[in-house]
């Protein structure tokens, strides 16, 4: 089933000059950008976007992070975009990533658990929320994930 899943590169992956890259690698994965935009986050932004984890002790670093600098944020769409993305991307912690997922994008410009360039859509719920938070309903499916 086509799906969207929402695509971030994070402040450092834009600030390390790494959008084009991961661009070039998203559309040579079969992926269609259908919107993307640049985006400077603030504190409430990343407040709501991150709200499941505003009790976690790594909290604060996050918000510090998050705010740095521009992010980069794209709607994908392809079959199984969700999960197709989530493995293009790698694991959570970028050193891990460079180890045992060496293709993946955080290999490439992640750092650590925290610092890993960029962020994936964990479920069909989180899609449509994440979509809906960045780009608002689009138009023609009422925001739907699904085609
Ligand atoms: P992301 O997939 O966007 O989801 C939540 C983000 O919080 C995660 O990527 C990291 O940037 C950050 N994060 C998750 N776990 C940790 C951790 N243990 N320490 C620091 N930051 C983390």
């Amino acid at each position: 089933e086509k799906e969207k899943t929402l695509a971030m590169i994070k402040p450092d992956g834009v600030s390390g000059n790494y959008t084009t890259q991961i661009k070039s690698i998203i559309l040579e994965s079969g992926f269609n950008i259908v919107r993307e935009k640049m985006l400077q986050l603030n504190e409430e932004t990343v407040a709501h976007f991150y709200a499941e984890h505003s009790g976690r002790s790594f909290f604060p670093n996050l918000m510090k992070y998050m705010t740095s600098g521009p992010v980069y944020i794209m709607v994908l769409e392809k079959l199984n975009a969700i999960f197709d993305w989530r493995n293009l991307i790698g694991p959570t912690d970028s050193r891990k990533a460079k180890v045992s997922h060496q293709n993946s994008i955080r290999a490439i410009c992640g750092l650590d658990s925290e610092r890993n360039c960029v962020h994936g859509s964990d479920s069909p719920q989180s899609a449509a929320r994440e979509i809906s938070f960045f780009f608002g309903e689009i138009s023609g499916d009422a925001g739907s994930i699904h085609d």
